[in-house]
């Protein structure tokens, strides 16, 4: 699968180890920066993300800050975006498999590497279930997207 991966300066420590687990998985990755631990600002790195999502450069991102919630946030914000902040393993692949989530966001300052590469091999192993509830639901959100999108 290609795989976007972009952090701000608070996610980049995690980032290279990120790249490296999904290479060994097997996986292409696109690096969306940033590329050093000088700040910046998050939305950009989501924006980069999600357009990579939206325009099929990627299947799916992971997306990386100090905490993971901003750039989640932000990455919500794009139309076919479906972003969650994954810090347990169950949350890293039942989010995949119920919600379709296609940006898995961490919290460099929340999770160690080896907890990281866990959630990685968890969220690139799941694919959605595709069972009707789930449809049904992630209908409801497309809905939103169309009538609250202007
Ligand atoms: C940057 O200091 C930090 O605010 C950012 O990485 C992220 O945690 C925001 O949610």
């Amino acid at each position: 699968m290609r795989v976007a991966v972009a952090s701000d300066h608070g996610g980049f420590p995690l980032k290279t180890r990120i790249i490296e687990e999904l290479g060994k998985l097997g996986h292409e990755t696109v690096d969306l920066g940033t590329d050093s631990t000088d700040p910046v600002d998050y939305p950009d790195y989501s924006r980069a993300v999600a357009e990579a999502v939206i325009d099929g450069r990627a299947e799916r991102a992971i997306l990386l800050c100090g905490s993971g919630a901003g750039a989640c946030v932000a990455a919500n914000k794009f139309k076919g975006v479906r972003a969650a902040t994954c810090h347990d393993p169950f949350s890293a692949h039942q989010s995949v498999e119920d919600d379709d989530v296609n940006v898995m966001c961490l919290g460099a300052r929340v999770v160690g590497p080896e907890l990281a590469v866990e959630l990685v091999r968890r969220y690139m192993g799941a694919s959605f279930s595709g069972l009707e509830r789930h449809k049904r639901r992630l209908g409801k959100i497309a809905e939103f997207e169309k009538e609250f999108g202007r």
